[in-house]
């Protein structure tokens, strides 16, 4: 603390809240101080001039000391030894599960009785998908938030969260919501009373009484969901507006550059932290910006805004991480770690969404060309962050790395691009594939790919042309891609059914609020009745799920796959092989990925390059032990199959 007219200010702040400075509160009185002017900076940056500054930026601080003060014992004991582990996110002991939980369990109440089976998979950290008040029909799988405080009766009761999370802290697993950060329902209160005429909240969205602006925006503003939700304005006739929509017509852009927005979300991420969110998921920041001329994603002030969040929650609630969704271009994803002075002050965790992309090209292809093309952007990522690796989630799978890279390494980009969607779409002559294009733009020639990791991975299509051969490729497919993400460093995050190698589910074409979304393809109805089958030696879930725990549990016990920015790639020896290494003090892992549906060579030479020259290599995955060759000599992997190899001797 300082003489400043700001501390003074904050310090009068915090005697008015009868904040105790010598004992309970200590930490926080130090947090507070050690983090206002950079909160003022960044706030100045885009609130100097609005003429709300001051009642706004009294607002923000007293939101700050509020929410301290309502936290828990038991979460500011949990931020406590947070704070002091530092970056607890960079483990290599949590894994991930992202689920509905009505999909999944029915309910919240559901979901509480079924985390032995977490345990049994060595699940220790949940994604759940959005659970708050989101009408029916109009929801985007509940990421059009009609209130943000209350549970959506489908789910069971506020009440039902609060427990299960107590019980999940008590079984030392986190959590992670969902901060729907951008837009709200046109049902949400703010969206209600700006529809009803009142001028105050209009200002929280984007308003326009002509089609003028929304037209000049349009101009640069790439379509989100152009099938379903064309252009990015939506007319309302209730108030004769055209409002911004950018997503779908019913989820409405709320208006950053107004500091009452700001600070109201403030209030929702903060109340977030209180429920005992670990790490809180932003969704969709890349848009929180909106600056005519541009594409409106990705703006240096959502940076900007970014960097105040992170100040204010490191301030209220120093234990909960934040996760950044921008799934962009892999140099625009990059920089929400922050850039600059900012580096690693920005998002701790954000989608690796390049990688699994990538990873969904080489199985395609099978050639790893591109995915070694595009790692320059990807290993940029600052120490103390960490990526999200996934190989499927509940969205569709966008190829948003860059034309470029895919040139570099030696393919036409746009027939490779064409061949990948028809790849996945199953167009493609061959192909064991069982997905579909999702959010065609015939203006752009842009197609993303929805379907289940199994189905894409060939067991939909083997299944039904009752083929041995392309079953055992589908299966080894699966382990392949999710053994990469698991072994690649970053939070691992499982989708459910993956883990038991659920198909595509197409009952979603039955219901009016989902037909138009084929993202609802690849987000099964959980059968517990064929969960079961996990336990019947030789089913297809038998298989998969032993694999996936097999590899959780070894991820688990080898401290080297915690990412200490110690992911290091291969040179190239055979391009059906994707291999790194992982490094910790004086010890190495070798992790190589075999991509071709046939066996693939790789040189000794290549295990010999990295600085040792080991004689004996023990796999983690198979348990055997291999006698390192000469240099001209090979290691074979078998059609899609992948090693963990540790020097022995
Ligand atoms: C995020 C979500 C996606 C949703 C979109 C709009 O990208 O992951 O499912 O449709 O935001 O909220």
């Amino acid at each position: 603390m300082n003489d400043s007219p700001l501390h003074q200010f904050g310090l009068q702040l915090l005697q008015s809240h009868k904040i105790d400075f010598k004992k309970n509160d200590k930490a926080f009185v130090d947090h507070f101080f050690a983090h206002i002017d950079e909160i003022e900076f960044l706030f100045n940056q885009i609130y100097g001039g609005h003429s709300k500054r001051n009642e706004a930026f009294e607002a923000l601080l007293n939101a700050l000391i509020l929410f301290y003060q309502q936290r828990t014992a038991i979460f500011k004991k949990k931020d406590t030894a947070k704070v002091k582990k530092q970056n607890w996110f960079l483990s290599n002991e949590i894994t991930g599960m992202s689920l509905y939980v009505d999909r999944f369990s029915g309910n919240l109440k559901g979901l509480q009785e079924k985390l032995p089976y977490f345990k049994e998979l060595g699940v220790n950290f949940l994604h759940l998908m959005p659970l708050f008040e989101s009408p029916d029909g109009e929801s985007d799988g509940g990421y059009a938030v009609s209130n943000f405080r209350k549970i959506d009766a489908r789910f069971g009761s506020n009440e039902d969260l609060y427990d299960l999370i107590q019980e999940m802290n008590q079984q030392d697993m986190y959590v992670m919501l969902d901060i729907v950060y951008n837009h709200t329902s046109h049902h949400h209160e703010w969206a209600q009373k700006a529809k009803a005429g009142d001028a105050y909240y209009q200002d929280f969205f984007y308003c326009y009484d002509t089609q003028d602006i929304p037209n000049q925006f349009d101009q640069n503003m790439p379509e989100i969901f152009p099938e379903s939700s064309p252009g990015n304005f939506t007319y309302i006739p209730e108030c004769k507006k055209w409002v911004m929509t950018v997503f779908h017509q019913y989820q409405w852009d709320l208006n950053y550059s107004n500091p009452s927005v700001f600070v109201a979300m403030l209030d929702h991420v903060l109340h977030y932290a209180n429920l005992g969110v670990d790490i809180l998921r932003i969704d969709a920041p890349a848009f929180i910006w909106k600056q005519m001329g541009t594409s409106c994603q990705n703006l240096p002030q959502a940076h900007t805004l970014l960097r105040l969040l992170k100040q204010c929650v490191l301030v209220a609630s120093p234990g909960m991480a934040l996760l950044g969704e921008a799934i962009v271009s892999p140099n625009e994803i990059i920089k929400y770690f922050g850039t600059d002075e900012a580096i690693a002050k920005e998002c701790d965790v954000a989608y690796n969404a390049t990688q699994m992309a990538l990873q969904w090209d080489a199985l395609a292809t099978g050639d790893t060309r591109v995915m070694l093309a595009a790692q320059h952007p990807i290993m940029q990522k600052p120490f103390g962050c960490t990526w999200l690796s996934y190989t499927r989630c509940h969205d569709d799978i966008g190829l948003g790395y860059d034309d470029e890279m895919i040139e570099r390494a030696g393919f036409n980009a746009y027939q490779h691009r064409t061949y990948l969607k028809n790849y996945f779409a199953g167009w493609q002559e061959g192909s064991p594939a069982a997905g579909a294009l999702f959010s065609v733009n015939p203006k752009t020639g842009d197609a993303r790919i929805s379907g289940s990791l199994a189905s894409l991975c060939g067991l939909e299509k083997a299944i039904e042309w009752k083929s041995e051969i392309e079953i055992e490729h589908a299966l080894k497919k699966i382990i392949l891609m999710q053994a990469m993400t698991l072994f690649i460093g970053g939070i691992p995050m499982l989708f459910y059914g993956d883990e038991l190698a659920y198909t595509n589910d197409y009952s979603y074409l039955q219901e009016a609020g989902k037909s138009y979304d084929n993202r609802w393809m690849h987000r099964p109805i959980i059968d517990w009745n064929k969960n079961e089958k996990r336990n019947e030696v030789g089913s297809y879930e038998n298989t998969i799920f032993t694999a996936t725990k097999k590899m959780i549990a070894l991820r688990k016990s080898l401290a080297i796959l915690s990412d200490l920015k110690n992911t290091n790639w291969m040179p190239p020896h055979n391009i059906h092989i994707a291999g790194f290494v992982r490094t910790l003090e004086n010890k190495k892992l070798y992790c190589v990925f075999n991509y071709k549906n046939s066996a693939s060579f790789l040189t000794w030479y290549a295990f010999k390059e990295q600085g040792e020259r080991p004689s004996v290599l023990h796999d983690h995955w198979t348990g055997q032990n291999f006698k390192v060759g000469n240099d001209h000599e090979h290691f074979v992997l078998a059609p899609y199959s992948f090693a963990i190899l540790e020097t022995i001797k």
